[in-house]
């Protein structure tokens, strides 16, 4: 495209993204020496991962016996035996490993009397095979993915990491079904960038903001996940989006599991502690699917909290003052901020409130992105890690605290995998410029769009339809309705209107591609849950309210060209890694 400015870069690697999982495969590739770009739309420690608060799993063992055998039963558990078993195992093998590496680079961890690294129970983590709470969860007091994205960010550029800061990408480059690189937009000075690469590994996060209310920064959009589906690569189990049990009432905001970890506890208007009617054992510390549709109960027989009876009350003014201060200042200051509450006083008020995307770009245990054309060959040049990606270790629903050590986990696997394939210094190939004169003539669609429509109205009406059709719980007509409601919001970009032309921090701009990558996820989104009829983990629809192994022990994939999807299945990985570990074949879930 002649009327953009284009700039070529050469690198081994491309990293898109730099949170949790973006950083810390950029520190390992540049240790191997590779030449290493990090890109991301937003300056690195301003990323999601510093929003993460309670804390990252790992069987370390420091607060008693631990097993990371016990931690992957819980993870399968929790993932309502979606999860793929060998992905699971490699996971949950290599967490304590992957948390003494960040303590060695210097994250903060709060401590323990003799000095460890201070671990707190949360929800559905276990010994013994689910027979007793067990404190896995290492924790920064309430601050721990703001503690590691800082250090991580530091340990990149020790290494010599290459950032792009405030760079929007735009699109892959394919060539031949392989990925050479992708086209950025600096959104400082205009300019359009071409990253040439050997790999590129998508780590933009999740897309939590196709739904009205979300603890998910602005910024989760989904970026990388839209650019595998433009590519025409199919995203999976995109049904299956997380809510939160204790999201502040009217605005979103994360209170942590940690503060149930603790021992705070929820209550509804009758002043009863209900979670011990729907998880006897587990009670408040049950898995997060659990929790939310209990509250969901709740509120629907009436028995919520408020004017509108709409939401309940956490507890945590029964604690030592000294815990709260030293374990959950962030919380406090937040709930004082949102809520006009002060902990040591009064309950906050919460409801279940989106959190996290299960679903994602499919991936091996090694990060590399999977075709899924009828087998499970991979993509070469491509990689996903973290919440973009869907690796799948979380199934059905992601247990707390076993984010934070995904991101790590396998964004150390990507680099590690990256070095095996990619030697530094290795020439380039060319790539023809159709491929990027097709971005760029998306990107110039957009920007001169003349219409009437605004990106803000047209986000609202997505936000609104996901938020009323594919909500806790679903049922067929929701999710019909939903269906083709959510195709309106698209449709309505035909006649979108962006009135900001330039090419210098236009954030109409930003945010109008930034629609465009979250429609397209909305709508895998709904056609997924319409087409999975049975309830597993997150996905709980009231008219088939059984799990369902023989038709649905499979992952849904889902390609998108505009609003047309194709949905197919694949099945869920049976076996383990190695035979440190039997696999666990599925059972009842209860708490
Ligand atoms: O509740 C929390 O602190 C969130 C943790 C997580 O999503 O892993």
């Amino acid at each position: 495209m002649k009327s953009y400015k284009i700039i070529d870069h050469e690198y081994d690697v491309v990293v898109l993204g730099a949170g949790g999982s973006g950083l810390r495969a950029a520190v390992g590739l540049s240790e191997a020496g590779l030449k290493t770009a990090c890109i991301s739309k937003v300056f690195p420690t301003r990323s999601h991962t510093s929003a993460a608060q309670g804390g990252i799993s790992a069987a370390l063992g420091n607060m008693g016996e631990d097993d990371w055998r016990w931690h992957m039963y819980d993870t399968v558990k929790g993932a309502d035996w979606l999860g793929d078993q060998d992905c699971i195992e490699y996971l949950c093998k290599e967490a304590p490993r992957a948390v003494l590496e960040l303590e060695k680079y210097g994250v903060p961890f709060s401590r323990t009397d003799d000095g460890k690294i201070y671990q707190r129970p949360f929800g559905g983590m276990t010994k013994n095979y689910g027979n007793e709470p067990v404190q896995r969860t290492c924790a920064a007091a309430d601050r721990t993915g703001h503690a590691i994205l800082h250090t991580l960010y530091g340990q990149a550029l020790k290494h010599n990491t290459e950032f792009f800061i405030e760079y929007f990408a735009l699109d892959l480059l394919m060539k031949n079904g392989e990925c050479k690189g992708l086209v950025a937009w600096n959104l400082n000075d205009g300019t359009i960038h071409r990253f040439r690469s050997h790999i590129t590994i998508i780590a933009t996060g999740g897309y939590g903001k196709i739904y009205y209310s979300a603890t998910s920064a602005h910024t989760c959009t989904g970026d990388g996940n839209a650019m595998v589906l433009r590519a025409g690569l199919p995203l999976q189990d995109m049904e299956f989006v997380q809510f939160h049990p204790t999201g502040i009432y009217g605005h979103g905001t994360l209170i942590s599991e940690g503060v149930r970890g603790e021992g705070g506890y929820l209550v509804n208007s009758k002043g009863e502690r209900f979670m011990e009617r729907y998880a006897p054992k587990a009670k408040d510390l049950a898995s997060r699917d659990v929790v939310s549709r209990s509250i969901a109960v709740e509120i629907n027989e009436g028995r919520g909290v408020g004017k509108d009876k709409d939401h309940v009350h956490l507890h945590l003014d029964h604690l030592d003052k000294n815990v709260i201060e030293e374990r959950l200042p962030g919380i406090s200051e937040s709930s004082k901020l949102f809520a006009n509450v002060d902990v040591t006083k009064e309950p906050i008020p919460v409801v279940p409130t989106v959190h996290y995307n299960m679903g994602g770009i499919p991936t091996n245990y090694k990060a590399e992105v999977l075709t899924l054309n009828g087998s499970e060959k991979t993509v070469p040049g491509l990689m996903a890690i973290g919440e973009a990606a869907c690796v799948s270790v979380h199934g059905a629903n992601r247990l707390g605290s076993n984010s934070l050590i995904d991101l790590v986990v396998f964004g150390r696997a990507a680099a590690k995998r990256a070095s095996e394939l990619v030697k530094p210094g290795q020439p380039h190939e060319d790539i023809p410029d159709s491929e990027t004169d097709k971005c760029l003539s998306r990107f110039d669609k957009l920007r001169n769009s003349s219409g009437s429509n605004s990106t803000a109205d047209l986000r609202l009406s997505m936000q609104k339809t996901m938020q009323s059709k594919c909500a806790v719980f679903r049922t067929e007509k929701t999710l019909k309705e939903g269906i083709e409601q959510i195709r309106k919001p698209f449709e309505g970009m035909e006649n979108l209107s962006v009135k900001d032309k330039s090419l210098i921090f236009n954030t109409d701009l930003v945010e109008t591609l930034e629609f465009d990558n979250l429609i397209r996820q909305a709508i895998t989104t709904m056609d997924s849950a319409y087409y999975r009829k049975e309830s597993r983990g997150a996905h709980a629809r009231e008219d088939y309210p059984k799990r369902d192994d023989e038709k649905y022990m499979q992952h849904t994939l889902s390609w998108c060209e505009g609003k047309k999807t194709k949905i197919d299945y694949r099945p869920v990985h049976r076996s383990t890694l190695t035979n440190d570990v039997q696999y666990f074949p599925p059972q009842e879930r209860v708490y």
